[in-house]
Parts: C-alpha cells; structure tokens; sequence
C-alpha cells in the first residue's frame, strides 16, 4: 500500500480515518485539501504529515499565478501559514514548510514550482532513508524472543517510509528475532487498536492488543522486556512529546526497570525548543472522547480535556534512537553533537 503518492499535479493518500475497515485512498487536488486531510487525521504521524505538508507546499505552488519569483514566493506565504496551522505539535511540519520556503527560487515562475516539486520528493525520500537507517540502528537494543510494548503507530502509515518504533521493532522480526509485541489500544482515535495492529498482521510480526490501562499490570508481572514509541518533538534537553499516554508508560517502564527507547528521526529534534515545557500541545474536539467512532459512549454535554500529546521528561528517557546515531543522557550534549 502507497501511504502517499505524488502524481504531478495531485497528492493520493490513503485515508487512515478509515483503517482497518476500509483501504479508501483520497485524491488531494489543491493545498486546502492537504490541509484539511492532515487536520483531520486522513493522514498523521510526525513524519508523515512532515511529508504531506511538502507536497502541499508544492501543490499550492502549482496554482499560483504570479508574474515574478518575488510575487511567487509573497503569495506562497499564505498557502505555508495555511499548511502549518494544521497541527502544532509534530515539529516535521514546521520544519518541512520552511525547507520549501527556502526552495523557492529559480529564474523564472516555472522554475520556482519545479524547485518546491524537487524539494518535496526530497523531502520524502530522505524521510524513507531516515528510517531505514534508524530502524537498523534500533534492532541492537531488542534482544532475542524480546517482548515490546509499543504505542500509538509509528509503522510506515506514519512516516510514508519504513516506519520508527516499529521499523525498529518489524525489522528485529526481520532479522529472526522471535520479537513478541504488545499494543496499546491509544485511545481516544485508537492508533495503537487501528493501525499499529494492521500493519503488525500485514508483517506477520505476533502481536497482542491491550488497553491502554494494563500496561502497569504487565509490567509490573515482568511481562515487557522494552518500551519503544516515537516522537511528535524532541527539544534540546531530550524531552519528548509524543501521543498522549507516553508519559504514563516512560512513568511505569522506570519503576519497574524496563527500558524506555523513543525512535525519531533527526527531523523531529527542534534545537530550537529548549525544554519540553515549551512544546505546543494540539487540543483537539471534545468528540474523539465522548465517542467511539459513531457511537457516544458518555451522556450529551459531558465536559471533555482532549491533549492530543504528552511530554516525557528526559530522565525517564533510556536512550532516543535516531538515523545518525543512538543518544543517551547527557541528551543536551548529545543532540548538539548530532
Ligand atoms: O496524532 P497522531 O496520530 O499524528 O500521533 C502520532 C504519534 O504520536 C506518533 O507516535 C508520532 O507521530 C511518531 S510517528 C512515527
């Protein structure tokens, strides 16, 4: 399955808000749509939407009429701030919006659209050779017949490549490591129940589902060897925000000795951020937690708190996996050296 396809003058995706039920792909015809899609969660995952916010970058440009570069790149600042309003948190959007910013040059207006073009297929394919690279790199902490606690998804549906967390965890399967996983459902949309469990099967990796609430209980039974999940933003001190509930599980992981791995690539550290404190956190509608799905599962008018992330202080970190290399604490140090 194609997460995302570029096709010239349109973006084809498959529509997450669909899976497993269904595999329903969209065609995006303008960057409104792009935007739309990745707001409301057709496409998601850090590194994903990263990717999708490139080529809609790229596609605004395509219907931009301007009679210079210089208008060119003035009305392309509308169509940026349109993309990168979407969703706060994953630092991959902002980052990506900015690399097409700055390719945005050439002679003339056709050669400006074919820049942001070059730019986004760039962008995608370092994305997929990111994780190719950090999920090899990752096999080395899972050990034979391991049983790894995995939340959210991080698999190729939320990179548009090979996937983090679990391109680390597929590829130790790959590799003939008996690796056993146990998923977390992820509510409120249920990643973890919807897709993570998909892609699993598809690879033919063993998986268990549980709910969210039972991972204390199985590690507390010695019954996980390792955490591993991705990230939405990595700040300069190693603080990471991912899905909401990670915090809970790196929480849990240390009191009962398991180790805590988060896999991202490079493009999701933000030098920028110090602390985890000044992550944005996306808020998003009461719905997803008043129902499953269709069906409402609290009475009408319940009040509702719906953070989509959550921030995991460093010191709960035991080691980030990345493309260039694994970092441990001092986290400070080294994410300024990589
Ligand atoms: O809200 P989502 O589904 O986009 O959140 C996704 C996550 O939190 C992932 O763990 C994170 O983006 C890493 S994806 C490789």
């Amino acid at each position: 399955m194609k997460v995302i396809e570029w096709h010239s003058d349109r973006l084809r995706i498959v529509d997450q808000t669909r899976l497993p039920r269904e595999e329903t792909y969209l065609e995006l015809n303008d960057h409104h749509h792009v935007a739309a899609a990745i707001k409301e969660m057709r496409i998601r995952g850090a590194p994903a939407i990263g990717v999708a916010a490139a080529y809609g970058i790229a596609l605004g440009g395509l219907r931009i009429e301007a009679e210079s570069p210089g208008q060119f790149r003035q009305l392309l600042k509308e169509v940026v701030s349109e993309i990168t309003a979407t969703r706060p948190t994953a630092i991959n959007l902002s980052t990506a919006a900015s690399r097409m910013e700055q390719a945005a040059v050439g002679r003339d207006v056709a050669a400006v659209r074919q820049s942001l073009v070059e730019e986004a297929v760039k962008i995608h394919r370092e994305s997929y050779q990111a994780d190719d690279s950090l999920s090899q790199r990752g096999t080395a902490l899972l050990g034979e017949g391991a049983t790894v606690l995995t939340h959210c998804n991080t698999g190729p549906l939320a990179t548009a490549g090979y996937g983090t967390a679990l391109g680390v965890i597929m590829r130790a399967q790959r590799q003939g490591k008996k690796i056993n996983v146990l998923v977390t459902e992820t509510r409120p949309l249920c990643q973890g129940a919807r897709l993570t469990t998909w892609e699993l099967k598809e690879a033919g990796v063993p998986f268990k589902l549980i709910t969210d609430s039972m991972a204390g209980h199985f590690m507390s039974k010695g019954q996980v060897d390792a955490v591993i999940t991705g990230a939405d933003r990595i700040a300069a001190n190693g603080d990471t925000a991912n899905k909401i509930g990670t915090y809970s599980l790196a929480v849990l992981a240390k009191e009962n000795g398991v180790p805590f791995y988060v896999a991202a690539p490079t493009t999701t550290i933000d030098p920028e951020t110090a602390t985890g404190e000044d992550i944005p956190i996306e808020e998003r509608s009461p719905e997803e937690v008043t129902h499953l799905g269709e069906a409402a599962i609290a009475p009408e008018g319940t009040e509702v708190l719906n953070p989509a992330f959550d921030v995991t202080p460093h010191r709960y970190i035991t080691a980030i996996i990345t493309e260039k290399g694994i970092i441990r604490e001092p986290y400070g140090e080294g994410i300024g050296n990589i």
